[in-house]
């Protein structure tokens, strides 16, 4: 039988999925990331977030210095501390693997001076808005040092295996927030369900690539459990050489194999994150 949107997510959520929904569809907040590159006033609003501030009725688009480098990256506070779980260290190889437009990565490069990053995404387009956003937000020394790239994350695998100390994959997902603002009418649960078995696919590739005693953050937009906990939960029975770490963080609540920041319970997100060790050798 045909599922609808609000069917399947009920039986998701329960009792909250009202709430929910109404939260999803209001319109999105931004904190700034203040830029530590940009030489010019400091940070305006309420800090909500190491580096991240929030100034009710929103910000002005962000400002170039004289050096061409912008102020602040506006993005989703439940972003930051998806980036941040990933707990990058200078000096690390550090692998974005679906980077566009950028926000993740900029909250990487900017928050972890001597990062080794590589930012990848398969799309041509988006991939010259991840450009762009280097190009505004980092001097040249520290854009330099990132490397920008187009694979498809799916089979890095076969090029690449162990080479990462951190791994953050922010898979494509069904994004229900921006699905509910444009093509709801276009919904189905074999979407979901297609998702997931390509999340899979790139966990999996992600998995080969990270180095023993790597970290790697999964994360998506997504509210359904198949692109979330199931991602995790299959991929860790598959890979018993992981281990979930598990943290309390500022914004969400724990779900059974990661985090969820969901909009209404505190404004942000929704965004899911796992965070997962490789222990030993593969
Ligand atoms: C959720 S968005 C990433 C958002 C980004 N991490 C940020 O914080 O700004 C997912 C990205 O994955 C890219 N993508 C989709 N399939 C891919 C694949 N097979 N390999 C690499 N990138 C892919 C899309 O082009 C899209 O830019």
């Amino acid at each position: 039988m045909k599922m609808s949107f609000d069917e399947f997510y009920s039986d998701a959520y329960g009792s909250r999925w009202s709430e929910l929904k109404k939260a999803l569809v209001q319109p999105r907040q931004h904190v700034a990331y203040y830029n530590p590159y940009h030489k010019g006033l400091g940070p305006q609003g309420k800090q909500v977030l190491d580096g991240a501030y929030f100034l009710e009725g929103g910000f002005e688009p962000p400002q170039a210095d004289s050096d061409g480098i912008y102020n602040y990256y506006l993005l989703d506070a439940a972003s930051i501390i998806a980036a941040k779980a990933l707990d990058a260290q200078a000096g690390e190889k550090v692998l974005d693997m679906c980077a566009a437009p950028g926000g993740k990565s900029i909250v990487l490069a900017t928050g972890t001076p001597g990062i080794k990053l590589t930012s990848n995404d398969r799309s041509a387009n988006r991939r010259n808005r991840l450009i762009k956003v280097f190009d505004n937000y980092l001097p040249k020394e520290v854009r330099d040092n990132i490397h920008i790239t187009g694979h498809d994350s799916k089979t890095w695998c076969l090029y690449e295996k162990e080479a990462y100390d951190k791994i953050l994959l922010d898979a494509p997902c069904s994004s229900e927030r921006h699905l509910l603002e444009t093509k709801i009418k276009d919904w189905k649960v074999g979407r979901t369900k297609r998702l997931s078995k390509e999340q899979f696919t790139m966990i999996s590739s992600a998995g080969q690539v990270l180095k023993p005693n790597g970290l790697m953050v999964y994360s998506t937009c997504s509210i359904s459990p198949h692109e979330n906990d199931r991602v995790i939960e299959k991929f860790l029975k598959r890979n018993p050489h992981f281990s979930l770490q598990c943290k309390t963080y500022q914004l969400g609540e724990p779900t059974e194999f990661g985090h969820i920041i969901l909009p209404d319970t505190c404004g942000w997100g929704p965004i899911y994150f796992s965070v997962l060790k490789k222990n030993g050798s593969s």
